[in-house]
């Protein structure tokens, strides 16, 4: 039974595949397109996964597309109308991609395909749900999963058991905690459904001067973590941006211009939003363990993405244990859609030793074997010294210590943002100096973005407040 799980058209197209209940490979359209969260239809992504699994597409049973388009399209219809005609200018921007492409997904993926088999859709919530469920070390879990909004829902909670999984609450657009982000995402200069993380990474250097002010005006916190967008101040369901002037008026200070000096009051800004993101995050867990009673927790969706929000949830909720989807944002939607039609709709037994997830390390993209890279190396006359496998750990530490950066190119592709050791820089963690080294002269990026220090797991309660794994770079720990 081979289930071929895509998500496209929205952000972060992708493509995975599941044969006989397992995960066998699965990949983002912007690794082929070099196109950064390429959102069109991920063809590069479904034909590498059929090669992984050598099969075409006259081989696939059932495709499952992770949103269902024409709720989407209700809501976006239902707000401008709402609106109207406040709005008008950016409705007709949106229109002709999805009187094109969006809402013609079924015949899209029948024709793209040559496929004339079942197609699912299930809700974009229940697709995170699934990614983050499904592919857990845990028999018995509760769900939370936190984007910016899909069909309706922008956050949701439920419970996984076996092969089951259910959705027990949900709070709806326009009021969105991965909306709230993107708004000081855009207000601090960066780009939205892009910038969050580079947000997340200057926080530290701010103070949370802000955090009252969005308490009390921009959004009504309850304790059980649900919460209401004052709309008064955000403009993203007619507008063309995410904040209107009475935002700024309330904040008192314009956006910043994006790749501008940065000022103290965007990192004071990024700090704000960020401790309110952790405050909600923080309060819905504990409310979801009230209600379901489970030790534990499983997370998905573009806030999922959020390690410092998910350190905090392992920290100070009562889980004992948490789980998160490395490919948590949309691209992960397409796994989820894929197992939960093969877990939910088709009924598959599921067992699992509450240990070993099914993830694999999340290594499901593509390798490339040596030939070929030698073949390459050749042909543009690239110097190399070939060294074999048991030479290389020693040579890297050699390198590492003598304050070397080493590209390491190795195995399959990770599925998800972050790079886990297969497609990762790596260098000296114990210099003060490597992180902006490394930053300017390697990657020309901001100096302050962070990196993820990496240590073998039996030494890490010595060096970090943590003691559990974290292999996926998805908590971060004091
Ligand atoms: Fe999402």
């Amino acid at each position: 039974m081979n289930i071929l799980g895509i998500s496209a058209y929205y952000h972060d197209s992708a493509a995975a595949l599941i044969q006989d209940g397992q995960i066998i490979a699965a990949a983002q359209e912007e690794r082929f397109t070099r196109k950064k969260h390429d959102f069109s239809f991920p063809q590069n992504a479904i034909n590498y996964c059929l090669k992984e699994a050598e099969l075409t597409s006259a081989d696939l049973n059932i495709v499952a597309f992770y949103d269902k388009p024409f709720i989407k399209f209700e809501r976006i219809l239902e707000t401008y109308l709402a609106y109207a005609p406040i709005g008008i200018k950016s409705f007709i921007k949106a229109m002709p991609l999805w009187i094109k492409q969006k809402l013609w997904i079924k015949d899209l993926i029948r024709k793209k395909l040559g496929f004339d088999g079942k197609i699912i859709f299930p809700e974009h919530h229940e697709s995170h749900a699934a990614s983050a469920f499904f592919p857990s070390p845990f028999n018995n879990a509760a769900i939370l999963t936190l984007d910016g909004v899909g069909e309706w829902a922008t956050a949701s909670y439920g419970e996984g058991k076996n092969n089951e999984l259910s959705i027990l609450a949900e709070i709806h657009f326009p009021h969105s905690v991965g909306l709230l982000y993107s708004a000081f995402t855009y207000y601090t200069g960066f780009k939205v459904n892009s910038g969050e993380y580079k947000m997340m990474g200057l926080a530290p250097y701010g103070e949370p001067k802000y955090k009252d002010l969005i308490l009390s005006e921009l959004m009504d916190l309850k304790e059980d973590g649900s919460f209401r967008l004052n709309m008064r101040y955000f403009d993203y369901c007619a507008g063309l941006t995410m904040t209107n002037r009475r935002f700024e008026k309330l904040i008192g200070h314009p956006p910043r211009k994006p790749h501008s000096h940065l000022r103290q009051r965007d990192m004071d800004m990024a700090r704000s939003v960020q401790e309110v993101t952790e405050e909600v995050v923080l309060r819905m867990a504990k409310h979801v363990y009230k209600e379901t009673n489970k030790k534990n927790l499983c997370l998905a969706g573009g806030v999922a993405l959020n390690c410092v929000s998910n350190g905090r949830v392992l920290r100070e909720s009562p889980f004992e244990n948490i789980w998160i989807q490395p490919a948590a944002g949309d691209a992960g939607g397409a796994l989820g859609a894929a197992l939960l039609v093969w877990y939910k709709y088709l009924g598959n037994n599921r067992t699992s030793n509450d240990r070993d997830d099914f993830q694999q390390g999340s290594y499901l993209g593509p390798k490339f074997e040596n030939e070929y890279i030698f073949e390459y190396l050749k042909r543009n006359n690239i110097f190399y010294t070939e060294l074999n496998d048991d030479e290389i750990p020693e040579r890297v530490a050699d390198l590492i210590a003598a304050q070397k950066i080493i590209g390491c190119f190795q195995g399959r592709m990770e599925f998800g943002p972050r790079a886990l050791g297969n497609r990762s820089i790596i260098g000296d963690a114990r210099s003060t100096k490597m992180q902006s080294i490394m930053n300017l002269k390697i990657k020309h990026r901001e100096s302050f973005r962070p990196f993820a220090p990496s240590v073998l797991e039996e030494k890490a309660s010595n060096y970090f407040d943590i003691d559990c794994q974290s292999t996926y770079i998805l908590l971060v720990s004091p």
